[in-house]
């Protein structure tokens, strides 16, 4: 038998404050486009803004449905978007933050599992790490070098060759 480890490191700062002038700029826009979500169900309202190697900058909030499983959450919205208006151009940098009605958002939330799925699969078949940069409203942030560093044992397209 052998035991076998996953470590994986990440920055944490304080406040938006501490991090880098284009980093705070990404977040920044990403809690202001929380506004752009469709949250009437859950209240809870999800903002990612995407950074591209080309430049460009693409949104993504969370589009629910009263038809609840047929949700989308923002993070899979900004990664269909950039891959259908910029085709094959890599993702730098995603932040991501959230507004929860009638809560604080003063901490970091981190993708759901489905997205953690599709945001690997995206680096992988671009072959680029994408940056997440997490922050709500307030408070502390995190950022994590590459996305597939929230999947470890990850199920990929290799096993369906
Ligand atoms: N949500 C996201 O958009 N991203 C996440 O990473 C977590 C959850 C959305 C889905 C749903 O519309 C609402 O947040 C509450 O779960």
């Amino acid at each position: 038998m052998t035991e076998l480890k996953f470590e994986f490191s990440y920055k944490s700062y304080d406040s938006i404050d501490d991090l880098p002038e284009e980093e705070q700029w990404l977040l920044s826009e990403a809690r202001d486009v929380t506004e752009q979500a469709y949250a009437p169900y859950s209240h809870f309202k999800v903002g990612a803004i995407a950074k591209l190697s080309n430049g460009e900058i693409v949104a993504g909030t969370n589009q629910e449905n009263a038809s609840f499983p047929i949700g989308l959450c923002a993070e899979r919205v900004l990664l269909a978007s950039a891959s259908s208006i910029f085709p094959k151009i890599p993702i730098d940098t995603i932040a991501i933050s959230y507004k929860s009605e009638g809560n604080v958002s003063d901490h970091p939330i981190a993708p759901c599992g489905i997205c953690r799925q599709s945001l690997q699969e995206f680096e992988t078949r671009i072959g680029h790490s994408i940056k997440l940069i997490l922050g709500g409203m307030s408070g502390q942030v995190y950022v994590i070098d590459s996305a597939s560093k929230l999947l470890p044992l990850a199920f990929t397209s290799e096993e369906l060759k």
